[in-house]
Order: structure tokens, then C-alpha cells, then sequence
């Protein structure tokens, strides 16, 4: 049974500037757990659930539905499964799936709209994309609501046009701190056992000799180096998630750092479609182009938002731009080009080099004509 707590919890964005988010907690009491949905921990709620994210907060959360749901899209109640340890129920006129990002973060609103924990600096952006060229390649932004005494930003639901999709989270930039996170930790150099032991679990080899004996890493270097394990700082872009149609899901990229691993994870997503591929190479091709034109591109430090990739049976694909927990204006006249590699101080993010490498690497995978 699931038992839901009021408590405190960090919210998505307070690094960039939305603080308050009120805390939750959970406490699993006496989990039966089925095979199917060996995956305890909740995901929660629509309307009364919460969960506790504890430790893994943030990280991977990766949401899919019963595949039993996703035979019957439309039907009153879904039940979602997570990948990692969680099972959820939401209520939903249709299935959704919640690939990456922060567990409890989401609710259902009314058909075809979503609920998003809100998130202050991520309203000013959507209230700002909706006046601004990219507003086609943004979901659909409504204002804020409340529920339960919570504040949500209310956007479109992008799957809500999808028969049973897949879907894709890139997370882009050759970064995912903002610059602003990196001076806080410089201020502050303090010395982190804590990060020392993730970074020796991934590779016993990556601290220095002085790291070594100190057995801590000050947290600058840290947050540095973890860019350098995935596609992040190498392409410009990396992949969160991917949860095919047919169930699978894969949240497991955080390694994926190779072009030609890259190649192979988009290649397994498009299951040889090439139609598919073919769309997706086009949107993201228009994409380009309106984001070397979009003032509010250029006038933004854009960090940690994703594309979400979604097609389906029907070989319909889009690709829009979500997640601007983290996307925060430059002190005019400071403007962007997002190619320019980032020192610090640049406030560079490499969203765009990071597309450029993306569109090039789908259209290697295109056969030839
Ligand atoms: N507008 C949307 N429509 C459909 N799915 C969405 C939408 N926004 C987010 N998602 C799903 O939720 C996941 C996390 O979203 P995101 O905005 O990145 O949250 P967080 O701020 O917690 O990182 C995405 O990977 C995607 O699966
Ligand atoms: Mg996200």
C-alpha cells in the first residue's frame, strides 16, 4: 500500500531559480510487488499520490504504460510502469509515459494537457516561447493552475495525438549546469567524499593522484567530469531515455558517449524506419532554422532541456523542445550563438553544435539514394 506524506522536498529547478517547490515524501508500507510491476516505488499519483525520490531524485525516472493499456489507447484508467523500481497509476483518458526527469513532477490535466510542477523560471520561458518563433516547436502553454494547494505550469500533452508511440529524450547542450551553478560551487570549494566515491564507481581511474589521497573531490571538478562520461560534452547532446512501442524502455545511456554508439541506440529507436527517420531529419532540420532566427534563442542560456522524439505506428514523428527548468535570460546585450565552444564566463551552451552533430549523425543513417 501506498502512503502518501506531505513533507519537503527540493523541487526540479531551484538551482535555476524556483524556489519553494513544496517537498513531498513517501512511504512504501508493505509493497507487493508483481513481476510485471517488480518496480515498487511509485511514480504516483494524479490527484492525491506523492512520491518520494529520495536518493535517486532526479535521475532516470523513466515512465512506461502497460503494454495491455497501450492496445487500447483511449480507455479511462492507465496503469504506467516505470522502467527502474516504480509503478504508478494516472488517471488519463489515454496512456502517458514520462521518460526522464523528476518522479512526481507531472499530473494529468484535462485531455490532452499536462500538469507541470511549477517552476518559475520555466513559466517566464514558456510565457516568452509563446510570442517567439520557436511557439511551434514548444508545447502549448496555458498558464498556471493549482491542485491540492500545488502550483502547476499547464502545457499541451505532446503524446496526446500518438497511438501507442515511442518517444525519446535527448537532453542537449554540451552542459547540463548552468554557469551560475558552477561559480555557487566555486565559491564554496569544498572538498566531497561523497562525489569522490561516484566518480571512483565509475572509473576507479578518473581522479587524480592528489584525488586519490585526499579520497574527495571538490565539486567544480566533479560536476566537469561527470559531462565528460556520456555524449554531453564529446557531441553536444546526449541521450536520457528511450521507451519503444512495443514496452521497452532503456534509460541505461548514461555511458553512451561515441558517435557510433550514439548511431546505434537512435538506430535500435527507429527500428529501420526510414520514413520515420526521414521526419525526423526534416523537423529537425526546420528546428535549425528557426532557432538561428528566434530572438528568444539567442538571448538565452539554455541548459538541460531535452527534444522529445515521438512517432508512432502510423510513421507520424515530431520532435519538440521541452524542459526549461534551467533556461535562464543573459544580461542584455549578452547574445548567444550556441556553436561557440564554452569557456567559462562565455555562458556558451552548445545547443546548436549539439543539433548540428545530432542532424548529422541521423542523416549518416539515412540510406543512400
Ligand atoms: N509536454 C509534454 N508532453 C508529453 N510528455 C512530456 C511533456 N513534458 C515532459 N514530458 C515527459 O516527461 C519527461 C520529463 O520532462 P521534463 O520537462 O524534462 O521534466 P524535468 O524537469 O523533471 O526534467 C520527458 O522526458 C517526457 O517523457
Ligand atoms: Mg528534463
Amino acid at each position: 500500500m501506498l502512503v502518501a506524506q506531505e513533507g519537503e522536498r527540493t523541487g526540479a529547478c531551484t538551482s535555476a531559480g524556483c524556489p519553494g517547490s513544496r517537498k513531498r515524501r513517501l512511504m512504501l508500507d508493505s509493497v507487493h510487488l508483481e513481476p510485471l510491476a517488480r518496480c515498487a516505488w511509485g511514480w504516483l499519483r494524479s490527484r492525491g499520490l506523492s512520491l518520494s525520490l529520495g536518493v535517486c531524485a532526479g535521475a532516470c525516472l523513466l515512465l512506461h504504460y502497460c503494454s495491455v493499456s497501450q492496445t487500447k489507447p483511449w480507455r479511462k484508467l492507465k496503469t504506467m510502469v516505470h522502467c527502474n523500481p516504480f509503478v504508478v497509476s494516472l488517471k488519463k483518458s489515454y496512456p502517458w509515459v514520462q521518460l526522464a526527469g523528476h518522479a512526481g513532477n507531472f499530473q494529468a490535466g484535462d485531455y490532452g494537457k499536462l500538469l507541470k510542477k511549477y517552476c518559475e523560471c520555466e513559466q517566464q520561458c514558456l510565457l516568452k516561447l509563446m510570442e517567439d518563433s520557436l511557439r511551434p516547436f514548444v508545447p502549448g502553454y496555458y498558464g498556471v493552475v493549482q491542485r491540492d494547494g500545488q502550483d502547476y505550469n499547464l502545457m499541451d500533452d505532446l503524446l496526446a495525438d500518438f497511438d501507442s508511440p515511442s518517444i525519446m529524450d535527448c537532453k542537449m547542450g554540451s552542459r547540463t549546469y548552468l554557469e551560475e551553478e558552477l561559480v555557487k560551487a566555486q565559491e564554496r570549494p569544498r572538498l566531497r567524499k561523497d562525489m569522490y566515491e561516484k566518480m571512483v564507481a565509475v572509473d576507479p581511474e578518473a581522479p587524480t593522484a592528489e584525488e586519490h589521497a585526499q579520497q574527495a573531490v571538490l565539486k567544480p571538478r566533479y560536476m566537469q567530469w561527470r559531462e565528460t562520461l556520456s555524449s554531453t560534452a564529446t557531441l553536444g547532446f546526449r541521450i536520457e531515455g528511450i521507451k519503444k512501442a512495443d514496452g521497452t524502455c532503456n534509460t541505461n545511456f548514461k555511458k553512451t558517449k561515441h558517435r557510433e554508439q550514439v548511431m546505434q541506440a537512435l538506430e535500435d529507436f527507429v527500428e529501420g524506419n526510414t520514413k520515420v527517420l526521414k521526419s525526423y531529419l526534416q523537423r529537425l532540420q526546420e528546428l535549425r532554422t528557426v532557432l538561428e532566427q528566434s530572438e528568444f534563442f539567442r538571448t538565452h542560456e539554455v541548459v538541460g532541456s531535452s527534444l522529445l522524439f515521438v512517432h508512432d505506428r502510423t510513421e507520424q514523428a515530431r520532435v519538440w523542445m521541452i524542459d526549461f527548468g534551467k533556461t535562464v535570460p543573459l544580461p542584455p546585450p549578452l547574445v548567444l550563438d550556441h556553436r561557440t565552444p564554452w569557456v567559462e564566463g562565455n555562458r556558451e551552451d552548445g545547443y546548436l553544435w549539439g543539433l548540428d552533430n545530432l542532424i548529422e549523425i541521423m542523416s549518416a543513417m539515412m540510406p543512400a539514394a
